[in-house]
Protein backbone atom coordinates (compact mmCIF):
# COMPACT_ATOMS: atom_id res chain seq x y z
CA UNK A 1 0.00 0.00 0.00
CA UNK A 2 1.30 3.59 -0.64
CA UNK A 3 2.22 5.58 2.42
CA UNK A 4 -0.19 7.87 3.46
CA UNK A 5 -0.15 11.37 2.88
CA UNK A 6 0.66 13.79 5.91
CA UNK A 7 -1.99 15.61 6.21
CA UNK A 8 -4.98 12.88 6.41
CA UNK A 9 -8.11 14.15 7.92
CA UNK A 10 -8.27 12.94 11.79
CA UNK A 11 -10.16 9.53 10.92
CA UNK A 12 -11.68 7.84 8.07
CA UNK A 13 -15.09 6.59 10.06
CA UNK A 14 -14.59 7.65 13.44
CA UNK A 15 -16.56 6.16 16.58
CA UNK A 16 -19.21 8.46 17.52
CA UNK A 17 -18.30 9.85 21.14
CA UNK A 18 -21.41 10.74 22.36
CA UNK A 19 -20.75 14.15 24.49
CA UNK A 20 -23.30 14.41 28.03
CA UNK A 21 -24.51 17.83 27.90
CA UNK A 22 -26.48 20.25 30.44
CA UNK A 23 -27.53 23.83 29.80
CA UNK A 24 -25.41 24.45 32.37
CA UNK A 25 -21.85 23.88 30.32
CA UNK A 26 -22.81 26.76 28.41
CA UNK A 27 -22.54 29.52 31.15
CA UNK A 28 -25.41 32.31 30.96
CA UNK A 29 -24.08 34.11 28.34
CA UNK A 30 -24.73 31.72 25.29
CA UNK A 31 -27.57 32.23 22.68
CA UNK A 32 -30.24 29.76 22.28
CA UNK A 33 -32.59 30.05 19.79
CA UNK A 34 -34.66 28.40 16.97
CA UNK A 35 -34.52 29.27 13.20
CA UNK A 36 -36.57 30.33 10.37
CA UNK A 37 -36.73 31.99 6.76
CA UNK A 38 -39.41 34.22 5.40
CA UNK A 39 -40.49 32.24 2.36
CA UNK A 40 -40.42 29.10 4.34
CA UNK A 41 -43.09 29.92 6.91
CA UNK A 42 -44.46 33.25 5.72
CA UNK A 43 -47.00 32.21 2.70
CA UNK A 44 -48.91 35.75 1.88
CA UNK A 45 -47.40 35.16 -1.17
CA UNK A 46 -48.79 38.35 -2.62
CA UNK A 47 -50.44 40.02 0.58
CA UNK A 48 -50.07 44.00 1.32
CA UNK A 49 -48.04 45.21 -2.14
CA UNK A 50 -45.43 42.39 -1.77
CA UNK A 51 -43.83 41.63 -5.47
CA UNK A 52 -43.11 37.90 -6.34
CA UNK A 53 -39.63 36.55 -5.90
CA UNK A 54 -37.44 34.47 -7.72
CA UNK A 55 -38.72 31.22 -5.55
CA UNK A 56 -42.74 32.43 -6.39
CA UNK A 57 -41.84 32.02 -9.86
CA UNK A 58 -39.87 28.94 -9.77
CA UNK A 59 -42.26 27.30 -7.59
CA UNK A 60 -44.86 27.39 -10.63
CA UNK A 61 -42.77 25.64 -13.18
CA UNK A 62 -43.89 22.76 -13.93
CA UNK A 63 -41.83 19.53 -12.50
CA UNK A 64 -39.75 21.75 -9.97
CA UNK A 65 -41.08 20.62 -6.57
CA UNK A 66 -42.96 17.50 -6.32
CA UNK A 67 -46.45 17.32 -5.42
CA UNK A 68 -46.41 20.78 -7.59
CA UNK A 69 -46.21 22.25 -3.79
CA UNK A 70 -45.66 26.35 -3.22
CA UNK A 71 -44.83 28.56 -0.36
CA UNK A 72 -48.00 30.52 -1.10
CA UNK A 73 -49.09 29.82 2.11
CA UNK A 74 -46.38 27.33 4.35
CA UNK A 75 -47.06 27.91 7.40
CA UNK A 76 -48.91 31.17 7.34
CA UNK A 77 -46.28 32.47 9.42
CA UNK A 78 -47.43 36.24 8.39
CA UNK A 79 -51.05 36.12 9.52
CA UNK A 80 -50.03 33.53 12.59
CA UNK A 81 -46.85 35.01 14.00
CA UNK A 82 -48.24 36.53 17.18
CA UNK A 83 -49.37 32.82 18.21
CA UNK A 84 -46.49 31.07 17.20
CA UNK A 85 -44.06 33.53 19.11
CA UNK A 86 -46.17 32.92 21.82
CA UNK A 87 -45.77 28.96 21.52
CA UNK A 88 -41.86 30.23 21.60
CA UNK A 89 -42.55 32.13 24.47
CA UNK A 90 -44.28 29.35 25.88
CA UNK A 91 -41.05 26.74 25.42
CA UNK A 92 -39.11 29.57 27.08
CA UNK A 93 -36.59 29.40 23.91
CA UNK A 94 -34.89 33.06 24.40
CA UNK A 95 -34.12 33.92 20.44
CA UNK A 96 -35.41 33.39 17.17
CA UNK A 97 -34.13 33.96 13.90
CA UNK A 98 -36.08 34.80 11.08
CA UNK A 99 -35.19 36.42 7.52
CA UNK A 100 -36.69 39.92 6.13
CA UNK A 101 -38.43 38.77 2.54
CA UNK A 102 -36.23 41.56 0.10
CA UNK A 103 -40.48 41.66 -2.35
CA UNK A 104 -42.17 42.68 0.39
CA UNK A 105 -39.80 46.02 1.42
CA UNK A 106 -39.19 46.56 -2.10
CA UNK A 107 -41.72 45.09 -4.68
CA UNK A 108 -39.48 45.63 -7.52
CA UNK A 109 -35.95 45.48 -5.65
CA UNK A 110 -35.44 48.93 -6.09
CA UNK A 111 -36.99 51.97 -5.17
CA UNK A 112 -38.92 53.43 -2.65
CA UNK A 113 -40.05 50.61 0.27
CA UNK A 114 -43.36 49.13 0.48
CA UNK A 115 -44.69 50.90 4.07
CA UNK A 116 -46.87 47.50 4.81
CA UNK A 117 -43.83 45.42 4.12
CA UNK A 118 -41.53 47.36 6.45
CA UNK A 119 -44.51 47.77 9.27
CA UNK A 120 -44.86 43.61 9.00
CA UNK A 121 -41.22 43.56 10.06
CA UNK A 122 -41.85 46.62 12.56
CA UNK A 123 -44.82 44.40 14.27
CA UNK A 124 -42.69 41.15 14.24
CA UNK A 125 -39.75 42.57 15.91
CA UNK A 126 -41.97 44.51 18.22
CA UNK A 127 -43.69 40.74 19.27
CA UNK A 128 -40.03 39.39 19.20
CA UNK A 129 -39.17 42.32 22.41
CA UNK A 130 -42.35 42.31 24.05
CA UNK A 131 -42.24 38.64 24.88
CA UNK A 132 -38.77 38.81 25.92
CA UNK A 133 -37.66 37.09 22.73
CA UNK A 134 -34.26 38.35 20.63
CA UNK A 135 -34.75 38.88 17.37
CA UNK A 136 -31.57 37.52 14.90
CA UNK A 137 -32.19 39.07 11.49
CA UNK A 138 -31.36 37.79 8.25
CA UNK A 139 -31.61 40.02 5.32
CA UNK A 140 -31.60 37.60 2.20
CA UNK A 141 -32.40 34.24 2.82
CA UNK A 142 -32.89 33.51 -0.98
CA UNK A 143 -36.09 35.56 -1.69
CA UNK A 144 -35.07 37.84 -4.98
CA UNK A 145 -37.37 40.29 -6.20
CA UNK A 146 -38.04 38.53 -9.51
CA UNK A 147 -37.77 42.07 -11.25
CA UNK A 148 -34.01 41.95 -10.21
CA UNK A 149 -33.82 38.28 -11.46
CA UNK A 150 -35.40 39.89 -14.88
CA UNK A 151 -32.36 42.41 -14.60
CA UNK A 152 -29.69 39.95 -14.49
CA UNK A 153 -30.04 38.89 -10.72
CA UNK A 154 -26.81 38.35 -8.76
CA UNK A 155 -25.25 37.41 -12.43
CA UNK A 156 -25.47 41.86 -12.61
CA UNK A 157 -22.70 43.34 -10.71
CA UNK A 158 -25.86 45.98 -10.13
CA UNK A 159 -26.63 43.85 -7.42
CA UNK A 160 -24.09 45.42 -5.32
CA UNK A 161 -26.51 48.38 -5.46
CA UNK A 162 -29.36 47.26 -5.00
CA UNK A 163 -28.62 45.15 -2.43
CA UNK A 164 -26.46 47.50 -0.51
CA UNK A 165 -30.28 50.41 -0.65
CA UNK A 166 -32.53 47.58 0.63
CA UNK A 167 -29.82 46.76 3.36
CA UNK A 168 -30.50 50.02 4.08
CA UNK A 169 -33.91 50.54 4.65
CA UNK A 170 -34.13 47.30 6.45
CA UNK A 171 -31.52 49.39 9.07
CA UNK A 172 -33.12 52.32 9.16
CA UNK A 173 -36.38 51.16 10.00
CA UNK A 174 -35.22 48.13 12.88
CA UNK A 175 -31.92 48.92 13.52
CA UNK A 176 -32.75 50.55 16.46
CA UNK A 177 -34.30 47.31 18.08
CA UNK A 178 -32.19 44.53 16.49
CA UNK A 179 -28.96 44.04 17.69
CA UNK A 180 -27.95 40.44 15.98
CA UNK A 181 -28.12 40.85 12.00
CA UNK A 182 -26.62 38.72 9.24
CA UNK A 183 -26.47 39.63 5.43
CA UNK A 184 -26.92 36.46 3.32
CA UNK A 185 -27.83 32.87 4.60
CA UNK A 186 -25.45 30.41 2.87
CA UNK A 187 -24.11 31.74 -0.68
CA UNK A 188 -23.01 28.49 -1.71
CA UNK A 189 -26.05 27.28 -1.33
CA UNK A 190 -28.38 29.61 -3.38
CA UNK A 191 -25.79 30.48 -6.01
CA UNK A 192 -24.60 26.63 -6.35
CA UNK A 193 -28.30 25.24 -6.40
CA UNK A 194 -29.49 28.10 -8.08
CA UNK A 195 -27.01 28.81 -10.96
CA UNK A 196 -24.69 25.79 -11.40
CA UNK A 197 -27.32 23.03 -10.99
CA UNK A 198 -30.40 24.61 -11.78
CA UNK A 199 -32.16 22.80 -8.99
CA UNK A 200 -33.24 26.44 -7.04
CA UNK A 201 -34.16 29.50 -8.22
CA UNK A 202 -33.61 30.52 -10.53
CA UNK A 203 -33.25 27.80 -11.95
CA UNK A 204 -30.22 28.34 -14.28
CA UNK A 205 -27.34 26.00 -15.15
CA UNK A 206 -24.79 28.15 -16.39
CA UNK A 207 -21.22 27.94 -15.09
CA UNK A 208 -20.63 31.72 -16.42
CA UNK A 209 -23.25 32.71 -14.76
CA UNK A 210 -22.80 30.62 -11.66
CA UNK A 211 -19.00 32.64 -11.60
CA UNK A 212 -20.39 35.85 -12.12
CA UNK A 213 -22.86 35.16 -8.74
CA UNK A 214 -20.14 34.01 -6.89
CA UNK A 215 -17.96 36.94 -7.26
CA UNK A 216 -20.75 39.78 -6.86
CA UNK A 217 -22.59 37.40 -3.69
CA UNK A 218 -18.98 37.58 -2.54
CA UNK A 219 -18.96 41.38 -2.67
CA UNK A 220 -22.71 41.58 -1.38
CA UNK A 221 -21.71 39.95 1.80
CA UNK A 222 -19.10 42.52 2.51
CA UNK A 223 -20.74 45.07 1.06
CA UNK A 224 -23.82 44.29 2.91
CA UNK A 225 -21.90 44.30 6.14
CA UNK A 226 -20.22 47.91 5.86
CA UNK A 227 -23.99 49.37 4.73
CA UNK A 228 -25.33 47.30 8.21
CA UNK A 229 -22.48 49.17 9.91
CA UNK A 230 -22.68 52.60 8.38
CA UNK A 231 -26.31 52.75 9.44
CA UNK A 232 -26.45 50.53 13.00
CA UNK A 233 -26.10 51.68 16.56
CA UNK A 234 -22.98 50.40 18.68
CA UNK A 235 -24.26 47.26 20.55
CA UNK A 236 -25.28 45.92 16.73
CA UNK A 237 -23.58 42.24 15.75
CA UNK A 238 -22.85 42.25 12.05
CA UNK A 239 -22.59 38.26 10.40
CA UNK A 240 -23.32 36.14 7.65
CA UNK A 241 -24.11 33.03 7.66
CA UNK A 242 -22.24 29.74 6.00
CA UNK A 243 -23.28 26.08 4.61
CA UNK A 244 -20.78 23.65 5.42
CA UNK A 245 -20.14 20.11 5.61
CA UNK A 246 -16.68 18.14 6.79
CA UNK A 247 -15.66 16.87 3.69
CA UNK A 248 -13.47 13.21 3.81
CA UNK A 249 -11.77 11.32 0.93
CA UNK A 250 -13.40 7.70 0.30
CA UNK A 251 -10.11 6.12 0.58
CA UNK A 252 -8.17 8.25 2.72
CA UNK A 253 -4.77 6.30 1.33
CA UNK A 254 -5.46 7.15 -2.61
CA UNK A 255 -3.74 10.47 -2.69
CA UNK A 256 -6.39 11.76 -5.68
CA UNK A 257 -9.21 10.78 -3.20
CA UNK A 258 -7.66 12.76 -0.88
CA UNK A 259 -6.93 15.73 -3.38
CA UNK A 260 -10.61 15.56 -4.75
CA UNK A 261 -11.55 15.95 -0.99
CA UNK A 262 -9.29 19.19 -0.90
CA UNK A 263 -10.96 20.93 -3.86
CA UNK A 264 -14.54 20.13 -3.00
CA UNK A 265 -13.80 21.07 0.42
CA UNK A 266 -12.72 24.41 -0.99
CA UNK A 267 -15.68 25.06 -2.99
CA UNK A 268 -18.19 24.16 -0.48
CA UNK A 269 -16.64 25.25 2.55
CA UNK A 270 -14.15 27.71 2.19
CA UNK A 271 -15.20 29.65 -1.27
CA UNK A 272 -17.15 32.55 0.85
CA UNK A 273 -15.63 32.66 4.18
CA UNK A 274 -11.92 33.27 2.60
CA UNK A 275 -12.35 36.07 0.68
CA UNK A 276 -14.68 37.79 3.71
CA UNK A 277 -11.71 37.31 5.93
CA UNK A 278 -9.25 39.07 3.32
CA UNK A 279 -7.71 35.79 2.01
CA UNK A 280 -9.08 35.81 -1.29
CA UNK A 281 -10.33 32.97 -3.35
CA UNK A 282 -9.00 29.83 -2.57
CA UNK A 283 -7.65 29.23 -5.87
CA UNK A 284 -4.95 26.98 -4.94
CA UNK A 285 -6.85 24.41 -4.31
CA UNK A 286 -9.41 24.66 -7.00
CA UNK A 287 -7.49 26.37 -9.82
CA UNK A 288 -10.64 26.74 -11.95
CA UNK A 289 -11.73 29.73 -9.48
CA UNK A 290 -9.16 31.60 -11.67
CA UNK A 291 -12.37 32.23 -14.35
CA UNK A 292 -12.93 34.87 -11.30
CA UNK A 293 -11.35 37.15 -12.77
CA UNK A 294 -13.04 38.02 -15.64
CA UNK A 295 -15.63 39.33 -13.06
CA UNK A 296 -13.09 41.69 -10.75
CA UNK A 297 -12.71 45.19 -10.58
CA UNK A 298 -9.76 47.33 -9.80
CA UNK A 299 -9.95 47.25 -6.19
CA UNK A 300 -11.95 44.43 -5.41
CA UNK A 301 -9.92 42.05 -4.01
CA UNK A 302 -10.32 44.63 -0.62
CA UNK A 303 -14.19 45.46 -1.12
CA UNK A 304 -13.98 41.67 -0.69
CA UNK A 305 -13.20 41.50 3.17
CA UNK A 306 -15.47 42.59 6.07
CA UNK A 307 -15.07 42.81 9.67
CA UNK A 308 -17.81 40.45 11.01
CA UNK A 309 -18.75 40.41 14.64
CA UNK A 310 -19.44 36.95 14.21
CA UNK A 311 -19.92 34.11 11.36
CA UNK A 312 -22.46 32.05 10.96
CA UNK A 313 -22.01 27.91 10.62
CA UNK A 314 -24.81 26.09 9.15
CA UNK A 315 -24.08 22.41 9.12
CA UNK A 316 -26.23 19.45 8.82
CA UNK A 317 -23.95 16.54 7.59
CA UNK A 318 -20.64 15.75 6.21
CA UNK A 319 -19.90 14.60 2.82
CA UNK A 320 -17.19 11.88 1.44
CA UNK A 321 -15.31 12.22 -1.82
CA UNK A 322 -13.55 10.44 -4.27
CA UNK A 323 -11.74 11.47 -7.44
CA UNK A 324 -13.97 11.02 -10.52
CA UNK A 325 -12.85 11.94 -14.39
CA UNK A 326 -16.26 12.59 -14.69
CA UNK A 327 -17.00 15.82 -13.38
CA UNK A 328 -14.73 18.33 -15.47
CA UNK A 329 -12.46 20.85 -13.25
CA UNK A 330 -13.58 19.71 -10.01
CA UNK A 331 -12.71 15.93 -10.70
CA UNK A 332 -14.60 15.11 -7.96
CA UNK A 333 -17.92 13.05 -6.68
CA UNK A 334 -19.69 13.00 -3.84
CA UNK A 335 -20.17 9.29 -2.28
CA UNK A 336 -23.73 9.14 -1.22
CA UNK A 337 -24.50 7.50 2.32
CA UNK A 338 -26.90 5.35 0.90
CA UNK A 339 -24.16 3.58 -1.00
CA UNK A 340 -22.03 3.52 2.40
CA UNK A 341 -24.89 2.52 4.22
CA UNK A 342 -24.52 4.50 7.16
CA UNK A 343 -27.55 6.35 9.00
CA UNK A 344 -29.29 8.65 7.32
CA UNK A 345 -32.17 11.36 7.57
CA UNK A 346 -35.34 11.60 5.70
CA UNK A 347 -33.70 13.02 3.23
CA UNK A 348 -30.96 10.98 2.66
CA UNK A 349 -27.96 12.84 4.38
CA UNK A 350 -25.82 10.96 6.71
CA UNK A 351 -26.31 11.38 10.51
CA UNK A 352 -22.95 12.51 12.01
CA UNK A 353 -23.08 15.58 14.44
CA UNK A 354 -19.20 14.98 14.53
CA UNK A 355 -19.34 17.09 11.32
CA UNK A 356 -20.76 20.45 13.25
CA UNK A 357 -17.18 19.93 15.47
CA UNK A 358 -14.68 19.88 12.91
CA UNK A 359 -16.16 22.99 10.87
CA UNK A 360 -16.33 24.94 14.17
CA UNK A 361 -12.44 23.56 14.51
CA UNK A 362 -11.93 24.30 10.75
CA UNK A 363 -13.28 28.41 10.46
CA UNK A 364 -12.31 28.59 14.32
CA UNK A 365 -8.42 27.60 12.55
CA UNK A 366 -8.32 31.14 10.64
CA UNK A 367 -5.73 33.69 12.34
CA UNK A 368 -8.42 36.08 12.11
CA UNK A 369 -12.01 34.38 12.43
CA UNK A 370 -14.18 36.06 14.50
CA UNK A 371 -16.36 34.61 17.37
CA UNK A 372 -18.86 32.02 15.61
CA UNK A 373 -22.53 30.95 16.16
CA UNK A 374 -23.76 28.12 14.91
CA UNK A 375 -27.36 29.59 13.17
CA UNK A 376 -28.71 26.03 11.41
CA UNK A 377 -28.49 22.45 12.67
CA UNK A 378 -30.76 20.05 12.71
CA UNK A 379 -32.50 16.94 10.97
CA UNK A 380 -35.46 15.70 8.94
CA UNK A 381 -37.18 12.89 9.84
CA UNK A 382 -40.58 11.57 9.38
CA UNK A 383 -42.90 11.26 12.53
CA UNK A 384 -43.65 8.01 13.97
CA UNK A 385 -47.43 8.31 15.41
CA UNK A 386 -47.34 6.10 18.97
CA UNK A 387 -50.65 6.51 19.99
CA UNK A 388 -53.78 9.36 18.82
CA UNK A 389 -52.29 12.63 19.62
CA UNK A 390 -49.10 11.78 20.67
CA UNK A 391 -45.98 12.15 18.11
CA UNK A 392 -41.98 11.20 19.27
CA UNK A 393 -38.98 12.10 17.26
CA UNK A 394 -36.65 10.25 19.41
CA UNK A 395 -34.35 10.68 16.37
CA UNK A 396 -34.45 14.48 16.00
CA UNK A 397 -33.70 14.27 19.71
CA UNK A 398 -31.10 12.46 19.57
CA UNK A 399 -29.90 14.24 17.03
CA UNK A 400 -30.21 17.93 18.50
CA UNK A 401 -28.97 16.05 21.53
CA UNK A 402 -25.18 14.93 19.92
CA UNK A 403 -25.05 18.31 17.72
CA UNK A 404 -25.42 20.20 21.21
CA UNK A 405 -22.72 17.37 22.43
CA UNK A 406 -20.48 18.73 19.41
CA UNK A 407 -21.12 21.97 20.37
CA UNK A 408 -19.69 21.65 23.93
CA UNK A 409 -16.94 19.58 22.85
CA UNK A 410 -15.67 22.86 20.66
CA UNK A 411 -15.91 25.03 23.62
CA UNK A 412 -13.92 23.12 25.79
CA UNK A 413 -11.11 22.56 22.77
CA UNK A 414 -11.44 26.76 22.98
CA UNK A 415 -13.65 27.41 20.11
CA UNK A 416 -15.06 30.47 20.54
CA UNK A 417 -18.90 29.77 19.81
CA UNK A 418 -20.96 31.23 21.84
CA UNK A 419 -25.16 30.27 19.93
CA UNK A 420 -26.40 27.28 19.13
CA UNK A 421 -30.04 27.60 16.82
CA UNK A 422 -32.03 24.59 16.05
CA UNK A 423 -33.35 24.34 12.14
CA UNK A 424 -36.38 24.94 12.47
CA UNK A 425 -39.13 26.21 14.96
CA UNK A 426 -41.83 24.50 13.12
CA UNK A 427 -42.23 22.44 9.64
CA UNK A 428 -42.07 24.55 6.85
CA UNK A 429 -41.60 24.50 2.70
CA UNK A 430 -38.28 22.68 2.26
CA UNK A 431 -37.00 24.53 -1.10
CA UNK A 432 -36.78 21.69 -3.83
CA UNK A 433 -38.47 19.48 -1.86
CA UNK A 434 -41.93 20.59 -0.76
CA UNK A 435 -43.50 19.51 2.34
CA UNK A 436 -42.72 16.08 3.05
CA UNK A 437 -39.48 16.73 4.88
CA UNK A 438 -40.27 17.44 8.98
CA UNK A 439 -38.14 19.78 10.02
CA UNK A 440 -39.54 21.01 12.95
CA UNK A 441 -39.44 20.87 16.72
CA UNK A 442 -43.03 21.62 16.31
CA UNK A 443 -44.82 19.96 13.99
CA UNK A 444 -47.76 21.99 11.33
CA UNK A 445 -50.22 20.02 9.56
CA UNK A 446 -50.84 22.12 6.71
CA UNK A 447 -54.34 21.08 5.81
CA UNK A 448 -55.33 22.71 9.38
CA UNK A 449 -52.26 24.96 10.38
CA UNK A 450 -52.20 23.59 13.32
CA UNK A 451 -49.23 23.39 15.65
CA UNK A 452 -48.15 20.53 17.67
CA UNK A 453 -45.58 20.17 19.70
CA UNK A 454 -42.80 17.52 19.09
CA UNK A 455 -40.93 15.61 21.86
CA UNK A 456 -37.67 17.01 20.56
CA UNK A 457 -39.26 20.61 20.92
CA UNK A 458 -40.24 19.79 24.30
CA UNK A 459 -36.70 18.45 25.00
CA UNK A 460 -35.02 21.13 23.83
CA UNK A 461 -37.44 23.60 25.64
CA UNK A 462 -36.38 22.07 28.92
CA UNK A 463 -33.08 21.99 27.87
CA UNK A 464 -32.35 25.46 27.11
CA UNK A 465 -34.46 26.58 29.77
CA UNK A 466 -32.51 24.35 32.22
CA UNK A 467 -35.17 22.46 33.76
CA UNK A 468 -34.49 19.44 31.82
C1 LIG B 1 -30.31 25.13 4.77
C2 LIG B 1 -31.19 26.33 4.50
C3 LIG B 1 -32.50 26.30 5.22
C4 LIG B 1 -33.10 24.91 5.28
C5 LIG B 1 -32.08 23.90 5.72
C6 LIG B 1 -32.61 22.49 5.81
O1 LIG B 1 -29.42 24.95 3.74
O2 LIG B 1 -30.52 27.52 4.87
O3 LIG B 1 -33.35 27.24 4.63
O4 LIG B 1 -33.68 24.60 4.08
O5 LIG B 1 -30.98 23.92 4.88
Amino acid sequence: MPELPADLPPAFFPPTTPVAVSRADFGPDFHWGVSAAAYQTEGAWNADGKGPSIWDEFVRRKGRIPRAETGDVACDFYHRWPQDLDLLKQLRIPDFRFSVAWPRVQPQGTGRPNPAGLDYYDRLVDGCLTRGITPWLTLYHWDLPAALQRRGGWANRDMLGWFTDYAGHVAARLGDRVQHWMVLNEPMAFVGAGHLLGLHAPGRRSPAGFLAAVHHAALAQAEGGRALRALLPAPARIGTTFSCSYITPWRPWLSRDVRAARRVDALLNRLFVEPALGLGYPVAELPVLRWLDRYKRAGDEERLAFDFDFLGIQNYTREVVRHSALMPALWAALVGARRRGVPITQLGWEVYPESLYEMLRQFSAYPNAPRLVVTENGAAFADEPVAPGQLTDPARQAFLQASIGQVLRARRAGIAVDGYFAWSFTDNFEWAEGYEPRFGLVKVDFASQQRTVRGSGQWYSDFVSGTE
